[in-house]
């Protein structure tokens, strides 16, 4: 059965001690019985940090939010696949949209940091999803194939086991405009199938495909009550501690 799962994106916020103050809130404040699996993705400079303040407790581990596409050497401000495995995090978010937008990440160079990830036994939590624009002319659907299987389907069965799908309309990330249940769910579901036509029921009934854009706790419950929505992606709301745990407890 697949996982559900609600990780915390922090993107490019939080300072050290307010980073790991969020962290001990939303640690104390995570029931005892807690099923959901936690993943929280902070900055690299504390990553270590909040891996190890993670390691004790059942479901809770880190991410990165990105990784380099190469191994190692002379690629100054790079942070390599194995460096974040060495800081015990989990997890490498990759493709999200504002690294596809703003630092030009192709389907191409996606591939190659998924294989990067790979090496270093971590998994991968893979974003895709359209612009509004997209969506409007109808090709988002072209699009997220594109997206999943240029950077994905080279991959076999036992190493698709470790990818996790984000999906993220461009055009809900980070606005307040959620996109609504049943236009989450009809990509969801599309995502799904194509995971069905490629590797077969096994794989595709087991892989977790999250929602993200401007998920919060009250419109968490609807879209997690899904069948093809197993958790979220969480941008704004993981930075309150109150409203991440909320979205956690919301299946
Ligand atoms: P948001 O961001 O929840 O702030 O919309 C989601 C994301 O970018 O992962």
């Amino acid at each position: 059965m697949r996982k559900n799962i609600v990780a915390g994106n922090w993107k490019m916020n939080l300072n050290r001690s307010e980073g790991l103050t969020l962290v001990e809130d939303v640690l104390s404040k995570l029931p005892v019985d807690n099923k959901t699996h936690v993943i929280l993705a902070p900055s690299f400079v504390y990553l270590y940090k909040v891996a190890k303040m993670c390691s004790d407790i059942p479901k809770v581990v880190a991410a990165s939010q990105d990784c380099s596409a190469n191994e190692k050497g002379a690629f100054t401000g790079e942070v390599s696949a194995s460096m974040i495995a060495s800081c015990s995090a989990r997890y490498v978010v990759l493709g999200h949209s504002e690294r596809r937008t703003n630092f030009t990440e192709t389907n191409e160079l996606l591939k190659t940091k998924v294989g990067q990830v790979f090496a270093n036994d971590l998994k991968v939590i893979f974003c895709c999803g359209e612009s509004l624009a997209q969506r409007e002319n109808g090709v988002h659907f072209d699009w997220i194939k594109s997206q999943i299987s240029e950077s994905l389907f080279h991959l076999s069965v036992e190493e698709f086991k470790n990818i996790v799908i984000a999906y993220e309309p461009i055009w809900a990330i980070g606005t307040g405009v959620t996109a609504s249940t049943d236009q989450a769910q009809v990509v969801h579901a599309f995502i799904r199938n194509l995971l069905v036509e490629k590797y077969g029921n096994e794989v595709a009934e087991g892989t977790s495909i999250l929602y993200g854009g401007s998920c919060q706790p009250n419109n968490a419950i609807e879209l997690f009550s899904q069948k093809d929505i197993d958790g979220g992606l969480i941008g704004g709301a993981s930075l309150n501690a109150d409203d991440f745990v909320a979205i956690t407890q919301s299946f």
